[in-house]
């Protein structure tokens, strides 16, 4: 049955073939149906009730599908608060990522013109397939910002339900919209009807341990017409301290038509690779494994890790600041702006540690090598801190004052020989009192 939407345009209820049960439902393609029909067995009692139910076009169905087979088996960059700035995504990108996601925008602050928000809808030319993500509960601000995605060329956009930020939270944003699976749906159906883009929706598995409803969260999403959910499976206020929980992630990928795009704890492409696998899921997101090594893209694509030394990773670093410079300016107020991100990175730099399969691949099984506490020196690989040469042991340091000094420095060499002769002679200096610094600082990274 078509349906006449305000424009005139044919629209068509989405649903997806699917048997009663909201545990039973098969894997099949989208179909149309008649609106009053839903895939988990609910029977909207009114026609207020039916509001979560999306009427997509042709055109709106068509344009997720495209998006789903650019997404398919790709290896995305999670959507980063401060990590996801241009350069890096840029950098990112250098390394063979084709899907990246920007920083959360608030859409009402985006559509009252901030500067900073309209900033994080601009992509960098060799980001092939970018995902615009707002914080918004109401349908009004997501179209206009959809329609600001639009223009500004982002190939989705993405309604952020997992930030658990008190900020966004106590205004009803993120992970509180996962308090009312319903009226979540009618907001993301509301959206997805009134833009002419595929919309997704990232969400956690609940709020608390004792408030996981991921199950029905996604079976709402399905009717109300986002293109595909992106699940990070731990609940919102979990933090990074547990494991995400794939096995919960595979059931919810395996019981829903609408495609899932696992996020969790991916640092090897070994790991990558098993979560792909066995889950079910479309394709899967990293965050911190890519602010840890950005060129986890590569390794994934390549199925491979790569070893890469001290002296090889400075240059990878170095080429973010050149980035950087591009973006920001090459000056003084270029530098102020790059500085609230260049230090930051090495918070996450530091943490880079050569895993090869065959040492590590049984240990990634046990628990996420990601939440593995990594000394110094890798006992695994045979390494010990005396060792170690000293730009390895520098690059390796979790003191806020060494990441300050190595962005410093490699902002101001004019090369990367240079930047490693000013480090290590730094490092002479100062490695101590770093070194000293490092342990009251490993539970903060640990929280990314
Ligand atoms: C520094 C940082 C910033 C983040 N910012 C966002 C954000 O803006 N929007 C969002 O949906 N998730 C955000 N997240 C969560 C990540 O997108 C991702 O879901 C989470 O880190 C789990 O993936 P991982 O285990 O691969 O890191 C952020 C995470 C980190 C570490």
């Amino acid at each position: 049955m078509h349906l006449l939407a305000k424009g005139g345009r044919a629209v068509l209820p989405i649903l997806y073939c699917a048997t009663a049960t909201e545990s039973s439902v098969h894997v099949g393609t989208p179909v149309m149906a008649e609106p009053s029909t839903s895939t988990s067995g609910r029977q909207p009692s009114d026609a207020t009730e039916d509001k979560h139910i999306a009427k997509l076009t042709e055109e709106q169905l068509g344009r997720n599908q495209e998006l789903l087979e650019r997404l398919r088996g790709k290896l995305i960059l999670a959507p980063l608060t401060r990590g996801g700035n241009l350069p890096f995504r840029r950098l990112c990108a250098d390394f063979g990522a084709e899907v990246t996601m920007s920083e959360m925008s608030f859409a009402r602050h985006l559509l009252k013109g901030d500067p900073l928000e309209r900033a994080r809808l601009k992509r960098s030319a060799n980001e092939a397939c970018f995902g615009f993500q707002i914080a918004t509960n109401n349908i009004g601000e997501g179209v206009g910002a959809g329609k600001m995605a639009i223009e500004a060329g982002a190939s989705w956009l993405d309604l952020n339900c997992g930030c658990p930020i008190y900020e966004a939270t106590k205004r009803g944003l993120g992970s509180a919209l996962l308090r009312n699976p319903r009226k979540l749906a009618r907001l993301v159906a509301g959206i997805a009807q009134g833009i002419d883009l595929p919309l997704t929706v990232k969400v956690r598995t609940g709020t608390s341990s004792s408030k996981i409803n991921v199950q029905q969260v996604v079976s709402f999403l399905q009717d109300a017409g986002a293109a595909a959910v992106i699940v990070h499976g731990r609940t919102a206020e979990q933090r990074y301290k547990k494991p995400a929980d794939w096995s919960l992630l595979t059931d919810v990928a395996q019981s829903h038509d609408v495609p899932v795009i696992g996020n969790g704890d991916i640092l090897t492409y070994y790991e990558a690779q098993q979560r792909l696998n066995d889950s079910g899921c479309l394709t899967h997101m990293v965050g911190r494994g890519a602010l840890i090594k950005p060129w986890i893209f590569q390794e994934v694509k390549e199925g491979r890790e790569l070893n890469l030394d001290a002296s090889e990773r400075l240059g990878i670093y170095r080429r973010l600041v050149s980035h950087m410079k591009e973006h920001f300016g090459d000056d003084a107020k270029g530098r102020r702006k790059a500085f609230y991100f260049l230090p930051w990175h090495f918070d996450f730099f530091c943490r880079y540690r050569y895993l090869p399969e065959d040492v590590f691949r049984s240990s990634s099984q046990e628990r996420p090598l990601i939440g593995q506490r990594m000394d110094i020196a890798a006992a695994d690989l045979g390494e010990e801190l005396d060792s170690l040469p000293l730009l390895e042991r520098t690059l390796r340091c979790q003191s806020p004052d060494a990441h300050a000094e190595i962005a410093a420095t490699l902002w101001d060499s004019s090369s990367d020989e240079e930047a490693r002769a000013a480090l290590e002679q730094l490092a002479d200096q100062k490695l101590s009192e770093w070194e000293n610094n490092d342990s009251d600082r490993e539970e903060q990274v640990a929280e990314g």
